[in-house]
């Protein structure tokens, strides 16, 4: 086949059958400790069947501080290796690669858990959102941290994965340190952009010492941090100078490939860009009311019908053209390729066969990851193998699937995506059968 889609991408370490990779999506499909379970095989063997090249897994957690909620399977201790073996050994099975994503959230806690109160970052301020509170890391706690990343390498490479992605995107840990508006340190770890980046690139040096040259590995980063996206006085933050600097530390340090987000805090206006989805926000925004000093205000702000609105407006405006969603990040991916020699990923929107096609054609980027329209239509790219460039039912980038996370299985939630909502629900408890305990 000519298709650029259907075209083997080959990094330095691994190859790919196709150019369409799953992006990251995270669902609490996992025990409360960070085991893994059934459900979350099955998830992802959905995408693997539905003819994706590769899946990068969700957030996983390198350390239990580090985790965004409970119910995530973590890769924090050996005792974890078992559960990611047994699922990239599903996933191999489609031919489909499987590659880790290694996170930390840093002060970016949606749900703390027991075990620890504040989140750890490069600063000690709270988050500007929803208020979560945080210490400043000590150089002590960053060594522990780089240990931790590169422990997770391991342990993903001992289970007989194919790669590992850095987390380094969209207001976890990483970016705390990346990001200008963010890092407020006068040590080592803060100031001028290499300072900042050094965090990062200490990640980078602990895993290649110890797991060597020849494991992928990736790194997913924020190229602009759009950080004064609902407050001008908030500091716009790294820009694509700054990011295509960082991006060549990277390439010289061993990375292996670039995958382009956006954003310094998640979910943010243009990530994943659609949306704002109220309705749904005011059933499940109090899952995090106890985590913040500012949810509870924020649940009260939504729930009123004018302060509702007004946030609403405020997120659309920030976001831009709801046309322009698909492909979104395409010319921050083409500036970051123009500066590096390895492979650029480019995530945002992508759902129509022509657009991942001429992005590929132009060189914008080596391959595209998809999130939402994927979740909405698992099979997606064998649509496209069979021909069909533009799925019936498509992905209406309602973000209903981002609403229900943090409270409700992962799944599509549009209900006019489907017959009635009972067929809605059916689809979405589909992740649970084979079930966890027989
Ligand atoms: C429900 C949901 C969960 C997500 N979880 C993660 C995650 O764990 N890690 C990550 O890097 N990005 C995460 N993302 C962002 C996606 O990977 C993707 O980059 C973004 O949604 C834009 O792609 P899309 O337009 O194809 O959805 C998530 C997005 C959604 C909608
Ligand atoms: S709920 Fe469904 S249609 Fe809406 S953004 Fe998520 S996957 Fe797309």
């Amino acid at each position: 086949m000519s298709d650029p889609i259907f075209q083997p991408l080959t990094f330095r370490n691994l190859t790919v059958k196709n150019r369409i990779f799953r992006s990251n999506v995270s669902g609490r499909f996992d025990n409360y400790d960070g085991s893994g379970t059934q459900t979350r095989i099955n998830w992802e063997v959905k995408f693997a069947r539905g003819g994706v090249g590769a899946i990068i897994s969700s957030f996983v957690p390198v350390t239990i501080r580090g985790r965004i909620m409970p119910n995530y399977a973590t890769i924090d201790t050996d005792a974890r290796i078992p559960f990611w073996r047994k699922l990239g050994t599903q996933v191999h099975k489609h031919d489909c690669k499987y590659i880790l994503q290694l996170s930390h959230s840093g002060r970016q806690r949606d749900v703390p858990g027991i075990e620890y109160d504040k989140g750890l970052s490069s600063t000690n301020k709270k988050d500007p959102l929803h208020g979560f509170e945080c210490e400043r890391m000590t150089v002590e706690q960053i060594q522990e941290t780089v240990e931790a990343f590169a422990e997770g390498a391991r342990r993903a490479r001992e289970a007989g994965l194919d790669g590992v992605e850095l987390h380094g995107a969209n207001g976890y840990l990483i970016t705390q340190f990346l990001s200008s508006a963010i890092n407020d340190r006068t040590d080592e770890y803060g100031g001028t952009l290499k300072n900042r980046a050094r965090f990062l690139l200490d990640i980078v040096r602990a895993i290649r010492a110890k797991v060597g040259r020849d494991f992928h590995l990736q790194v997913k980063i924020s190229v602009t941090d759009h950080n004064d996206a609902f407050s001008r006085t908030a500091g716009a933050g790294n820009t694509i100078r700054d990011t295509r600097k960082v991006c060549q530390m990277l390439e010289a340090e061993g990375v292996d490939a670039i995958h382009a987000s956006t954003g310094s805090f998640f979910p943010h206006p243009k990530n994943p860009a659609g949306e704002f989805p109220i309705e749904e926000l005011v059933k499940t925004y109090d899952t995090l009311i106890s985590s913040g000093l500012l949810t509870l205000r924020n649940f009260l702000l939504l729930r009123g019908r004018v302060t509702g609105k007004l946030f609403t407006r405020r997120w659309d405006r920030a976001r831009g053209d709801f046309d322009k969603i698909q492909g979104m990040n395409l010319p921050d991916a083409r500036k970051i390729k123009q500066s590096v020699g390895i492979p650029v990923l480019c995530t945002g929107g992508f759902q129509d066969a022509p657009v991942i096609r001429k992005a590929l054609e132009r060189g914008s980027c080596d391959a595209v990851s998809i999130a939402r329209p994927l979740i909405a239509n698992n099979d997606l790219v064998k649509m496209f193998a069979s021909g069909v460039d533009s799925p019936p039912v498509p992905c209406t980038y309602c973000n209903k699937c981002l609403a229900n996370a943090p409270e409700n299985p992962l799944g599509c939630y549009e209900e006019s995506r489907f017959g009635s909502r009972e067929e809605m629900v059916h689809e979405i408890m589909t992740v649970f059968d084979p079930p966890p305990f027989r």
